[in-house]
């Protein structure tokens, strides 16, 4: 009798039981739907999608280094319809902004990697990242919606796997192959928890078991990788091709050494290395290493129009959003992922207008100071 109250149910988990899911067009920015998001989804669906890796140094570091970064503005420049359109590997955009590769999208929302599509589509096709765990065919997802679409690959150790699942991603239209390095042997301490205290839920996907391969708990993920990894899978793609998950000048050297035809700086949302740097505070030593090169995109921890454009103004050619479309899809479907799109969308040109940057051209490191400690 006692388990089936109500009254107790709702003390046991009063958020969900008293408060109002509120109607999209009342969030006002994308910060407002991770508690939406949290407010929806089972706890370790909501999670699997927050954690960083082991004690989330990183992850709190991403975000706090846009604190570190003050906008310097230009007050009187005429800035009064700041132009964001811009062209990255041919495709035109809209505004410098992509939608990172995360896994899973159906433990969010039934239509999963397809709803994603089609917000980002709706969102002046912003282009969307699938990534190579994603829930859905790659065939399915291509044909959900029109906009562009990229492809991201983790390799595996046999080519042949590397061929197939490169043909098929080019053959469903990707216009891009973005290859993870990072996250070799990474460990979530939280989700280790959650294996422990929440049975997986298989309703609507559930999160990945996690099998420590030894008993020191290493996740062998992909640790037979090496740079010549890259000679290999250049011949299996036709369409530009990068590497994500560079935090060092050193190791976007080594894109450009191998043929790579970008560099994507990023430390995985802080799911990679703990104590790792943010990616803003390396952003800077990449684009000068890289020299104007290839385009530089960058990822972790943006959640502000101000955050793209101090990216922007630190060297990035786009930034690319990883948790904030999943809030968006895992609260309301497409029409969220759209609006969160939206929203920063509309900030961006905020803050373009608001430090008197007329054009993406017209911004440059002195737009910003940086205080790193
Ligand atoms: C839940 C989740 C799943 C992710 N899955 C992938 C993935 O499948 N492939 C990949 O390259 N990166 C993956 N990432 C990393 C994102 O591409 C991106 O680097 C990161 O989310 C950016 O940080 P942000 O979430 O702070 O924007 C994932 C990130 C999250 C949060």
């Amino acid at each position: 009798m006692l388990a089936a109250s109500p009254i107790l149910k709702a003390q046991l988990d009063p958020f969900r039981e008293h408060n109002r899911i509120p109607k999209l067009d009342e969030l006002i920015t994308a910060l407002d739907f991770e508690p939406v998001f949290h407010a929806k989804l089972p706890r370790q669906v909501y999670n699997y999608t927050a954690y960083g890796v082991d004690g989330e140094f990183t992850l709190r570091r991403n975000r706090q280094a846009f604190d570190w970064v003050d906008l310097v503005p230009n007050v009187i420049s005429h800035a009064a319809t700041p132009a964001t359109a811009t062209e990255l590997f041919g495709t035109k955009m809209a505004y410098p902004i992509l939608v990172s590769p995360t896994a899973a999208h159906v433990a969010l929302h039934p239509e999963g990697e397809a709803a994603t599509r089609q917000g980002t589509t709706a969102a002046s096709n912003t282009p969307m990242i699938v990534s190579n765990v994603a829930s859905l065919p790659i065939e399915k997802i291509g044909a959900a919606a029109t906009g562009p679409f990229w492809f991201q690959l983790y390799a595996k150790e046999d080519p042949e796997l590397n061929r197939e699942t490169l043909d098929r991603a080019q053959a469903a239209g990707c216009r891009a192959v973005v290859v993870t390095i990072d996250q070799q042997a990474s460990a979530y301490e939280r989700e280790m928890h959650d294996r422990n205290l929440t049975p997986a839920s298989g309703r609507r996907g559930s999160t990945r078991e996690v099998k420590p391969r030894t008993p020191y708990r290493i996740r062998d993920f992909r640790l037979f990788q090496d740079w010549k990894l890259f000679a290999e899978l250049r011949k299996m793609v036709k369409v530009p091709l990068l590497a994500k998950g560079i935090v060092t000048a050193e190791d976007a050297l080594l894109c450009l050494e191998h043929g790579l035809d970008g560099v994507y700086v990023s430390n995985h949302g802080g799911r990679s290395l703990d104590y790792g740097p943010s990616t803003l505070e390396v952003l800077p030593e990449i684009v000068d290493a890289v020299k104007g090169r290839v385009p530089v995109l960058f990822d972790s921890g943006v959640r502000r129009g101000s955050d793209v454009l101090k990216a922007l103004a630190l060297g990035a050619s786009a930034v690319c959003l990883g948790r904030v479309p999943r809030w968006g899809l895992g609260a309301y479907g497409a029409p969220g992922v759209q609006r969160v799109l939206e929203i920063m969308q509309a900030e961006l040109v905020q803050a373009m207008a608001a430090t008197g940057c007329p054009s993406l051209a017209a911004i440059d490191r002195s737009l910003v100071r940086t205080d790193f400690p």
